[in-house]
């Protein structure tokens, strides 16, 4: 007998949901870049770690944040660029002092590498400019030699670096954390520096090739923050005029929880703490609906994942690659699905080696994480119209709030077939679930599921990396398109249903 209901109304759409929902971020911290994208950091590497790049390929990643995080707080941008022999060498403030790995940043890796790895993987570049420490006319060149097609030094600069084409880049980040790392700053004077750096950035729009540039804002999971930020923004002019096209917040989770010392319990409230990404949403798209409903400010949630306590700063933020983060994963993009209304991208942190990565690197193997099968396995929803769902669900009580034990989305696509994506967040049992897709007939239903028999915190490695992959679901179909499987504990399933 089933214990949880799924309902589709597949006539009560929310909104598309943008490819850029399911967005990357990659920074200069610990191996991400350097053995991770990069082969190494010398003048001499050789380049790329084709292994690395044809997993990101596969993964057809929308968009990539770069170059931080909190290293892009204090990037000098000119240092990246030109010939390698003649880059210099800086600490790296962040995540270089005293730590054991990648201590310095030795700029082998800057804007042309990390725009030409997005031009080979078809992924859109996000560019965060450094607020912190820099200023805007350092920001507005940074676009200008990115953009710009006239005849100008930087224009020039590029073509000599050999760029002749403008890339167009659209999206800008006016700095990251500013309220920590990005300069610790107050919401009202973030707001003046967000106005000015808008206002010299922002005027590039329109006299770059084929352009739009789109301006995102640093939002904060404190939301009293968020509201004194937008209401000084917003204070006294016209919306249009205001240069922001998204808000953006960071949401990790588990931070004092050992993947692999936790128990059940443990698990639980990891999972509440991936849950409660939800309320975020809704209370950032609350604040810009109260302050800037008439301006179409996007949601972005460009960090977040699991952060556990083996993810060391003297190591990188190296953590173990395990069946429940992606668990996590797929409760959060199903959450992403529910908001494809007011949200415009997400970029999970971070895509290499570093944190809830989807690639890891071990000497010669470069293999995919159990996230990385969630994002494929989610991959259909990219573009579909998202839906709304009902749930019954078995709860179970954690820290006083009730867990879902059993959550879903699904979306539909041009054609009208329905995708439909469920996790069991349940590490100690299984639970059938039936699934009513209102309006289908049943007739062509195709189920998989990931990490059926697997446990919790059974950790990837290069020997062990294909065991994660997706397998068949078995499921009963009743004609009026009712379709009804048992999802084992800790798992993750999709299903296509005509
Ligand atoms: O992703 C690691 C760090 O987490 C980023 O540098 C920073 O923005 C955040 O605090």
């Amino acid at each position: 007998m089933p214990n949880a209901h799924v309902t589709v109304h597949t006539e009560a759409g929310i909104d598309r949901i943008e490819p850029e929902l399911h967005g990357h971020f990659a920074e200069h911290l610990g191996r991400c870049i350097y053995d991770g994208i990069y082969t190494d950091d010398s003048v001499e590497a050789e380049g790329f770690r084709e292994d690395v790049v044809a997993l990101l390929d596969d993964l057809e990643m929308p968009v990539l944040r770069w170059p931080g995080g909190c290293f892009a707080d204090d990037y000098q941008w000119e240092d990246g660029v030109g010939p390698a022999e003649d880059r210099p060498r800086r600490r790296n403030l962040f995540w270089g002092q005293g730590r054991e790995m990648i201590p310095e940043e030795s700029n082998r890796f800057g804007t042309d590498e990390f725009l030409g790895l997005c031009e080979r993987v078809g992924a859109e570049p996000y560019l965060a400019v450094n607020v912190g420490s820099g200023d805007p006319q350092e920001a507005t060149d940074w676009v200008e030699y990115c953009n710009y097609d006239g005849d100008t030094e930087l224009a020039d600069r590029r073509r000599a670096n050999g760029h002749e084409d403008p890339y167009g880049v659209r999206y800008w980040g006016i700095g990251n954390e500013n309220w920590g790392c990005g300069g610790n700053m107050g919401p009202e004077q973030y707001a003046g520096e967000y106005r000015q750096f808008a206002t010299y950035i922002g005027s590039m729009d329109g006299q770059m090739l084929d352009d739009d540039l789109e301006l995102i804002g640093c939002g904060f999971s404190n939301h009293e923050w968020n509201r004194r930020f937008m209401e000084d923004m917003t204070d006294g002019i016209w919306l249009s005029d205001m240069q922001m096209d998204h808000l953006t917040l960071h949401h990790y989770y588990g931070r004092t929880m050992s993947i692999l010392d936790g128990d059940a319990d443990d698990y639980d409230e990891f999972l509440a703490g991936a849950l409660a990404l939800d309320d975020h949403v809704e209370r950032i798209a609350g604040t810009i609906e109260a302050t800037a409903s008439t301006r179409n400010v996007g949601v972005i949630v460009d960090e977040w994942g699991a952060w556990h306590t083996e993810a060391d700063p003297a190591t990188g933020l190296e953590q173990p690659g395990t069946v429940l983060d992606a668990l996590s994963a797929a409760a959060v993009l199903d959450i992403f699905n529910d908001h494809a209304d007011v949200m415009t991208m997400s970029n999970i942190a971070q895509t290499v080696n570093v944190l809830q990565c989807l690639v890891e690197t071990d000497g010669d193997d470069a293999f995919k994480r159990p996230t990385y099968r969630v994002y494929d396995l989610y991959a259909p929803h990219k573009g579909n119209e998202a839906v709304t769902t009902s749930i019954e669900t078995p709860t179970r009580e954690v820290d006083d709030e009730e867990l879902p034990l059993v959550g879903a989305s699904a979306s539909v696509a041009d054609d009208g077939e329905v995708y439909v994506t469920a996790t069991n967040l349940d590490t100690r049992a299984a639970h059938t679930v039936e699934f009513t897709v209102e309006d289908a007939t049943g007739d062509d239903v195709d189920a998989a599921v990931l990490f059926e028999g697997q446990e919790p915190d059974l950790v990837v490695d290069a020997d062990n990396a294909g065991e994660f992959a997706a397998a068949d679901l078995d499921v009963s179909v009743d004609g009026d398109g009712t379709v009804t499987a048992e999802l084992e504990p800790a798992t993750v399933a999709a299903m296509s249903v005509d």
